[in-house]
């Protein structure tokens, strides 16, 4: 089977081809072997925003270590308001000594004890988006200063870029000086480039990034229109404002048309999972389970947010569904394609061996009653619309008030299915979604 990047490659016309390879050959963060499936982990902002020191995070890596590690998360994000006023004499760029008494290392050190991955913060920037300094025209000590840390992973902001955006060639030229300072560390550090979409990264940054953000902020909310998230496309070359505040239901439907530029070492981010956080208007159980089925059929880095100690079991339950995760997870996997768009969508994932996902989607404030015909799910393939499947629905074995503390303990039940979907009757917000594997492979 072809790659996407192969299959691309044998559409291209040959001069294309030779501009794209001769910019592979200069890869970097899509060469250092990270992100072979989607980054999981958990960051600092959403829970403690600026107020962030040594305990909080020691606290919060014991909680994700116990709680979330099992089910595959495994970083822990330092994001903003970690800095010093003053870089150092030599330039280099400290810690807050009031918040990390004992330094970065300290706390890095501790994180890995813990069986966990570290992340640091900065932006491509004169300063972060909380107004610490940032390390524009600072790479190469930056990024030092954190591989002697130890870390493993830098989230790359796009705040105070003294305008150096524009055209993918700014925006490039200044990512690609990270990318070249993290690789001359000799330290793998999973580079996550967070320029809120500018300039198109998904056709500039998967050759220097692990991934990309797609768009401005989301916000805690499931629909709310906001003007401060202006857009309506990502990609109609109209989106100048990335702004911030985006809603799940907004981001979903920017994130739909570019799957096809994600693949194993470079994926599309739509930002941070709001399961779980209580700042923001918030979603309810509905909302959870959409906002999570679609990140992760998108093949989207699951970031969560959530101040542990305060975490419901239901909203655990929502980020530690295995079977949902698995479809993030799954080396073979491909980003979802949306077959039906509007209020009531769509979606399909190719799996690993010959299965595939499908999950129904009700953005409608009035519910959904659907019997979708396979015809539908596989319109350009009879043989798979013709084949019968094993159906396995991911969140009917989910247990909202006690869910399991390691995966392996939810076993669900398949049923069979030829030529359509179960018919299903969905509540405003609502998603379902099933994971298909055929019954005879001699069918296919
Ligand atoms: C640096 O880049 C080279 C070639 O692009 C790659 O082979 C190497 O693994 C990278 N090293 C790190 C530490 O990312
Ligand atoms: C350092 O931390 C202290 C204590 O939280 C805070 O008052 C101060 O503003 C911080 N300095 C910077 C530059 O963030
Ligand atoms: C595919 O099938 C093989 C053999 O049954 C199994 O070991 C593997 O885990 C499956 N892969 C996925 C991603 O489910």
């Amino acid at each position: 089977m072809l790659t996407p990047r192969q299959s691309l490659a044998n559409m291209l016309p040959l001069s294309l081809l030779a501009t794209i390879l001769a910019l592979a050959s200069l890869a970097h963060g899509g060469s250092n072997g990270l992100g072979q499936t989607p980054q999981m982990g958990w960051s600092t902002w959403n829970a403690y925003g600026c107020e962030i020191d040594a305990d909080i995070i020691i606290e919060s890596a014991k909680q994700l270590a116990d709680q979330m590690k099992p089910f595959g998360y495994e970083y822990l994000n330092i994001d903003d308001c970690w800095q010093a006023a003053e870089r150092n004499a030599q330039g280099v760029l400290e810690a807050n000594k009031t918040r990390f008494p004992d330094g970065l290392k300290a706390v890095v050190d501790q994180i890995h004890d813990l069986g966990l991955k570290a992340g640091i913060y900065s932006s491509a920037g004169t300063m972060t988006c909380g107004r610490k300094i940032g390390s524009l025209d600072h790479e190469e000590t930056d990024a030092q200063s954190w591989a002697d840390a130890g870390f493993d992973y830098l989230k790359y902001d796009n705040c105070f870029a003294q305008g150096r955006s524009g055209t993918p060639q700014f925006s490039y030229d200044r990512y690609n000086k990270m990318a070249t300072a993290l690789n001359n560390t000799g330290r793998p550090i999973f580079y996550s480039l967070c320029n809120w979409g500018e300039d198109g990264p998904w056709n500039f940054a998967s050759t220097i990034a692990n991934s990309w953000r797609i768009s401005g902020d989301i916000t805690n909310s499931f629909n709310r229109e906001d003007d401060r998230c202006p857009c309506t496309s990502v990609v109609e070359g109209d989106c100048n404002t990335q702004g911030y505040h985006c809603s799940v239901e907004k981001i979903a439907n920017f994130a739909a048309p570019l799957g096809q530029k994600a693949a194993p070492g470079g994926w599309n981010d739509l930002d941070s999972l709001e399961v779980g956080v209580s700042v923001g208007e918030g979603l309810t159980l509905d909302e959870s389970v959409t906002h999570f089925t679609l990140w992760s059929m998108m093949k989207s880095p699951l970031i969560q947010g959530p101040v542990f100690a305060d975490l419901s079991s239901q909203d655990r339950a929502v980020l530690t569904n295995e079977h949902v995760i698995a479809i993030n997870q799954d080396p073979g996997s491909t980003p979802a394609i949306r077959l039906q768009s509007g209020k009531q969508q769509v979606w399909q994932s190719t799996l690993s061996n010959d299965s595939y996902a499908v999950a129904l989607v009700n953005f409608g404030e009035s519910k959904w009653d659907v019997e979708l015909p396979l015809s539908e799910v596989f319109f350009d393939d009879r043989k798979l619309a013709k084949a019968s499947w094993t159906a396995y629905d991911l969140w009917s074995d989910t247990d909202f008030q006690n869910p399991p503390r390691k995966p392996g303990q939810s076993k669900l039940q398949g049923m069979s299915v030829q030529g359509k979907l179960p018919r299903v009757e969905l509540n405003p917000h609502q998603t379902r979604v099933w994971k298909l594997t055929p019954k005879k492979h001699d069918e296919l």
